[in-house]
């Protein structure tokens, strides 16, 4: 339980954020299937990328942690041996959905499973298009973990996804590895692009056009030494806390701002948010700036209080904070097309929507979305997280913003992909007293 209290100044300092989550999981996989020695600076220290890690050494790959540095001894696409036991993604779907695709690969059977919450996500996304490029792919009754996965060489596929999902993609995209031939994946929204520039960076043949993206089989992937970006994803909360409270000014370095990344300050911004980004560069093909962040007066209008189709997509992690900004928000803001959130780590509109109303604040849910009418006072409540890291993030923000003393139920489980989220707050808002 951890109590959190009303903020009257607003944050200041330049901090940074761990490491991307998406950007690390991929580093991580790619070097292992690389040939040669990757070093990877500003690995994200989420316990989602811990899991990533603890899977590939049990697959064989000798990995060494020096605080954000990861080195790993890349295997070659055919180099790993059977696992000991299960493979455990723990919470992250992204280390499930992703190395599935490189299990696909691997003539050898593996079982993979997760926590609880892992093993009520739906995994038959990733098993229908395995399947259909020979791998053989055994999930639990109705398409959940555990998985049980045998491949080998695989036929390439045409592949165009039901949902709008990157992890999906990827998976795809690294079973493609292991194809004879070019496997190509159609999105019917883009989602985030980590994996088709983090491919050419590892020297595989990648081709993107339009909503296409198409790899060749059996490349010769070399190690490749890489920085992460920090996380958006992360640092969105603090730019929220920012925008909000009183007497910010607050300055986010090295923050990843990939445009299938960056919805959120675009939103904001349409909003009259009082955000700069600094310092604009690239890093591996990954655009990287430092964010400067003033607390915003924040108005919608009819046309950008509507947040819905393709937009979703690039910034659906960001929504549980997106919704606690929304109370803010003159001229309201109406959240549709967002149904995925339901098999997130939680039902987070579920718990966006209860832990608002415990807050007092009067929302409409709808199965795909929420809407907010106006600006409203929050009020402090007990909330509750489902252990679901960005619900716990966002509503601590919440209860800087109401009155009295808001408690989180589980606040440890910011350690999935934020563990210092609680330090690197207190810094921020103590430059502020
Ligand atoms: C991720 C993709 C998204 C996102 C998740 C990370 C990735 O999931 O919600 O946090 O790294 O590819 P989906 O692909 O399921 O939408």
């Amino acid at each position: 339980m951890r109590a959190v209290r009303l903020a009257r100044r607003g944050l200041k300092g330049r901090v940074s954020v761990p490491g991307d989550k998406s950007i690390s999981h991929r580093a991580a996989l790619l070097a292992a299937l690389a040939q040669g020695t990757t070093q990877i600076a500003n690995f994200s220290s989420s316990a989602d990328c811990r899991s990533t890690l603890n899977c590939l050494s049990a697959l064989g790959t000798d990995i060494i942690i020096k605080d954000n540095l990861v080195v790993i001894e890349g295997k070659g696409l055919d180099g790993f041996r059977p696992a000991a036991g299960m493979l455990d993604a723990g919470n992250s779907g992204s280390t499930m959905r992703m190395l599935a695709g490189i299990l696909a690969g691997q003539s050898f059977e593996s079982v993979i499973t997760g926590d609880e919450s892992l093993r009520l996500r739906p995994m038959n996304r990733i098993a229908i298009p395995l399947r259909q490029m020979g791998a053989e792919v055994i999930t639990s009754e109705g398409g959940y973990a555990p998985l049980r996965i045998r491949g080998g060489r695989l036929c390439p596929i045409e592949y165009t996804l039901p949902v709008a999902s990157a992890q999906v993609k990827s998976c795809v995209l690294l079973a493609g590895l292991y194809a004879d031939g070019v496997t190509a994946v159609y999105e019917p929204v883009p989602t985030r692009n980590h994996t088709e520039i983090m491919l050419k960076e590892f020297g595989a043949a990648v081709e993107v056009s339009g909503a296409g993206v198409a790899v060749r089989g059996y490349p010769r992937m070399r190690a490749c030494d890489y920085v992460v970006a920090c996380d958006i994803s992360s640092a969105a909360f603090l730019i929220a806390a920012a925008v909000l409270l009183p007497d910010s000014d607050l300055t986010l370095v090295n923050v990843g701002v990939n445009p299938t990344r960056r919805s959120f300050i675009d939103l904001l911004l349409s909003w009259g948010a009082q955000i700069e980004l600094l310092n604009l560069r690239f890093v591996h093909g990954e655009p990287v700036a430092d964010v400067r962040v003033q607390s915003s007066v924040l108005r919608a209008d009819s046309l950008s209080r509507s947040i819905s189709g393709k937009v979703i997509a690039n910034l659906i992690d960001e929504i549980p904070i997106l919704a606690v900004i929304a109370t803010k928000v003159e001229g309201g803001v109406c959240v549709r097309d967002a149904a995925e959130l339901r098999v997130k780590e939680s039902d987070r509109l579920r718990y966006i929507v209860d832990n608002l109303r415990a807050m007092g604040v009067e929302v409409t849910e709808y199965a795909d979305g929420f809407e907010i009418e106006r600006p409203q006072k929050l009020r402090s409540a007990k909330v509750v997280t489902a252990q679901d890291h960005r619900i716990a993030m966002a509503f601590t923000i919440a209860g800087l913003l109401a009155d009295g003393e808001t408690l989180i139920d589980f606040p440890e489980c910011v350690a999935v992909s934020f563990p210092s989220f609680y330090d690197t707050l207190d810094e921020v808002l103590s430059y502020a007293d």
